[in-house]
C-alpha cells in the first residue's frame, strides 16, 4: 500500500514497433487503472538488451514509449512513468533474486524457448534470467496487481513463486502480486496467422497493426487479414481469424462478442473487416496526434523523466534496503 492505495506495476519493452496487441492487451487497461491504484509504469530498457540493440535506436524508442504512455492518457502526476535503467535497484534486486531462482524453473519458460530459437547466435545469460529481472521490477514496488496480456502470465507465476520462497525464509518481505487480465484484448492474434499472437517481432508486417500505422495501412492490413471459408460471422474457436477480428472490435468499442455477432448478422467478412479497420484507425489516429504534439515539448517530457525517476527510486530503495538487511548485507552507516 502507498497511502491508502494498492500498488500496481507494469512495464513494456521499447523494442520494435509497438502493436495493437500491446495497446489493447496492456496500455489501454493501464489508463483505466490509474485512479484506483498507485501506479508504476516502467519503460523496461534493461529487458531490451537481452537482444542486441542499436544504442541510438534504443534511446529514441525508449523516449517514444514513455511519450506514448502519456499520449494514451496516463497522467504523469498520478502515475509514475520512468525508465528501468534510471533506478539501479532493479538490477540489484534481480541479482539477489537470481540466487533464489532455480535453473530448472527458468528452463521451462516458453518465452525463453521461443526467443532462443529466434536468436540462436545470442542465447545470453540475460535472456535466460529475464523473468528474474521482471520479478525484481514487480516486487520492488510491493505491487498488488500487474496488468498484462496473456503471454506474460507464466512470468507472473514465477514472480509469485520467487516471492513466496523468499518470504518463507525471511518473513513477510514481499507482497505477492496478482495478475490483472482485461476482459477483452488479452490475446490479440496475428492477422496473417490467427493461431499465434500479434507480435512486434513478426517478420511479416501485414501480421501486425503498428500503433503508428496510418489509416490506409490499417485498412489494407485488415482487408488482407486471414479468415476462413465458413462465410458466417460467429464467435467460436473453430474460426480464429473471425474471432480475433471480433475481439479487436469489442476491445475498441466496449461491445460484447454477442452484440457484434448480432450487428453483423447476414453481413459478409468484407463488411466486418472494414468496420474493424475503421474503428482501429479511429482509436489510433488521436493517439498518434497526441504523440506528435507531446514529442515537441522536450522540457515537459524531460521534467517527467527526472521527477518520476526520483519517485521510483525512493520506493524501490525502501524495499531493496529491507531485502539487503534480511539477507545479511551490512547496514549503511548514516
Ligand atoms: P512486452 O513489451 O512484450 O509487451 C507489453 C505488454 O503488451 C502485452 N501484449 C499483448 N497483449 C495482448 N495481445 C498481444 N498480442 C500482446 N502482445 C503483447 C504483454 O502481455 C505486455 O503486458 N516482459 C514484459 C515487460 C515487463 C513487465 C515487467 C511487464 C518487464 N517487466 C513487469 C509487467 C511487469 C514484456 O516483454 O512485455
Amino acid at each position: 500500500m502507498i497511502g491508502d492505495q494498492k500498488v500496481l506495476f507494469s512495464g513494456m519493452q521499447a523494442t520494435g514497433n509497438l502493436t495493437l496487441g500491446n495497446y489493447l492487451g496492456a496500455l489501454k487497461n493501464w489508463v483505466s487503472l490509474t485512479d484506483e491504484y498507485q501506479c508504476f509504469y516502467c519503460v523496461v530498457d534493461e529487458h531490451s538488451i537481452t537482444v542486441r540493440q542499436d544504442p541510438a535506436v534504443l534511446r529514441k524508442r525508449a523516449r517514444a514509449l514513455l511519450t506514448l504512455y502519456i499520449a494514451a492518457g496516463i497522467d504523469p502526476e498520478k502515475a509514475c512513468l520512468y525508465y528501468q535503467s534510471h533506478v539501479s535497484a532493479h538490477a540489484e534486486l534481480a541479482w539477489i533474486l537470481n540466487c533464489f531462482t532455480y535453473m530448472g524453473e527458468m528452463n521451462r519458460m516458453t518465452q525463453f524457448k521461443d526467443k532462443s530459437a529466434k536468436h540462436a547466435d545470442n542465447i545470453n545469460v540475460g535472456l535466460f534470467a529475464y523473468p528474474v529481472l521482471m520479478a525484481a521490477d514487480i516486487l520492488l514496488y510491493q505491487a498488488d496487481i500487474v496488468p498484462v496480456g496473456n503471454d506474460q502470465l507464466q512470468h507472473l507465476e514465477i514472480t509469485r513463486d520467487i516471492a513466496e520462497r523468499f518470504n518463507n525464509i525471511y518473513g513477510d518481505v514481499f507482497t505477492i502480486p496478482e495478475p490483472y487480465i482485461g476482459k477483452t484484448g488479452a490475446r490479440i492474434m496475428s492477422l496473417q496467422d490467427p493461431g499465434k499472437k500479434m507480435s512486434k517481432s513478426d517478420e511479416n508486417p501485414n501480421a501486425s497493426i503498428y500503433l503508428m500505422d496510418d489509416r490506409d495501412t490499417i485498412m489494407r492490413k485488415f482487408k488482407r487479414a486471414v479468415t476462413d471459408s465458413e462465410a458466417q460471422i460467429v464467435y467460436r474457436e473453430e474460426q480464429p481469424g473471425i474471432r480475433n477480428l471480433i475481439d479487436i472490435y469489442c476491445s475498441c468499442t466496449g461491445k460484447t462478442p454477442d452484440e457484434v455477432v448480432r450487428e453483423f448478422d447476414g453481413k459478409g467478412y468484407g463488411e466486418l473487416k472494414t468496420a474493424v479497420g475503421e474503428t482501429v484507425a479511429d482509436t489510433l489516429t488521436p493517439l498518434q496526434e497526441r504523440v506528435a504534439a507531446l514529442s515537441k515539448d522536450k522540457a515537459y517530457i524531460d521534467g517527467i523523466i527526472k521527477n518520476n525517476a526520483e519517485k521510483a527510486q525512493y520506493f524501490a530503495n525502501k524495499t531493496l534496503r529491507k531485502v539487503q538487511h534480511k539477507i545479511g548485507f551490512p547496514d549503511r552507516i548514516r
